[in-house]
């Protein structure tokens, strides 16, 4: 297959361009486009085949549910059984935008797109390009990140095309995705209602809208191990991983770059502004700013420049603890830790 790269407008994007893609979604095809988070990997959400191309894309397992985009509230109501009150409230002040939430499905949804579970997860996104995919196909559009499962999520077209490319129908091109980290995932099926997924709105801004605490959920591999089932599959620990071996440092991480760099090793540094932008011989360094949200829409494209120098390691110097860099730090502990067998995956290897 080739996949068609269409270049939009990220504000007015022109209707044919729109209409094209909305095509391939009617069609039973796959299109990737950007949201104000990251690129989707979209179908028709109410297509069970269309959504099995999706998992067959990513290389996704089938276990792990995807998030639906509809245009607006009345969109989500239409796919669940019950809205509750606090559902009204977050939507009135967070949709269109980066919050999914997670309630019970209506039977229209089809299982491959929740993974068999009763509930779905939606969001409105607020990118105006994925807003009038979703109006002009007249569907819900079910999209996971475009990049391959467990790999790390896109922020620019070229990071869909290296992951996706010949797998999908059509790539919508409208720059770099603005928040670069992907939606915060609230479940309101549950009392009280649980974070099982950080992102660009913090527990606290969702706490103050409710008018009662969130409960947060771990993703610990040996609670899953006990046979309970698992609050959101897409939260297993090694996930959005970049290919090379990435290390948190407990510090700004100079001395660890040092040191690898002394043992003949190529090392990517993310380090912070304050830092020369020079790093120790050997070393390519990228600096990161000192603020969560222009940290956060850089990080997974730093991520991808990293991979594709082909170092031999990444060293990220410690991001601050405070709520607003919850999401960062979620992230960057998921990129860092080990698969079960690491010599077994080779360092540069898909
Ligand atoms: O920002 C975003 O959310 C991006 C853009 C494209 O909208 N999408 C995204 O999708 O990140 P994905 O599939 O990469 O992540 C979806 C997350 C996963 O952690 C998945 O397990 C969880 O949402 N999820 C989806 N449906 C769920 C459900 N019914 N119950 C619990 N968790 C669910
Ligand atoms: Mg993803």
């Amino acid at each position: 297959m080739r996949t068609r790269i269409v270049a939009v407008d990220p504000e007015r994007p022109l209707p044919a361009a729109i209409e094209a893609a909305a095509n391939v979604v009617r069609g039973g095809g796959l299109v990737a486009f950007p949201t104000e988070t990251v690129y989707g990997l979209g179908a028709n959400a109410l297509d069970a085949t269309a959504v099995a191309r999706i998992f067959a894309a990513k290389g996704r397992p089938a276990t792990n549910p995807v998030i639906v985009h509809v245009e607006n509230l009345i969109g989500a109501q239409k796919l669940t059984t019950s809205w509750p009150e606090s559902a009204t409230r977050l939507a009135a002040r967070f949709w269109p935008g980066p919050l999914t939430l997670v309630l019970t499905k209506q039977p229209v949804v089809p299982d491959v797109t929740t993974a068999g579970g009763p509930t779905v997860a939606i969001r409105v996104p607020s990118h105006p390009v994925a807003l009038s995919l979703i109006r002009v196909a007249g569907v819900p559009i079910a999209a996971p990140s475009a990049n391959r499962s467990t790999e790390v999520s896109p922020t620019l077209a070229e990071h869909v095309l290296r992951a996706l490319d010949g797998r999908i129908e059509l790539l919508l091109d409208g720059g770099p995705t603005a928040n670069g980290l992907e939606s915060t995932v609230l479940d309101l099926s549950t009392e009280p209602p649980r974070l099982l997924r950080p992102g660009p709105l913090t527990r606290g801004e969702l706490e103050a809208v409710l008018g009662q605490s969130i409960s947060i959920v771990s993703h610990r591999a040996s609670e899953a191990q006990q046979g309970s089932p698992l609050p959101s599959p897409g939260m297993l620990a090694r996930h959005y991983a970049p290919h090379t071996p990435l290390e948190l440092a407990a510090d700004s991480g100079r001395q660890r770059v040092i040191e690898l760099c002394k043992n003949g090793k190529r090392v990517g540094w993310l380090a912070f502004e304050n830092e020369s932008s020079v790093g120790p011989a050997g070393s390519l360094i990228i600096l990161m700013p000192p603020d969560a949200a222009r940290y956060g829409a850089r990080l997974y494209a730093a991520l991808h420049e990293l991979d594709q120098a082909r170092v031999d390691r990444i060293v990220v110097a410690l991001p601050p603890k405070d709520e607003t860099w919850a999401a960062i730090q979620d992230r960057l502990q998921r990129a860092a830790a080990q698969p079960d067998n690491v010599s077994s995956r080779g360092v540069h290897d898909p």
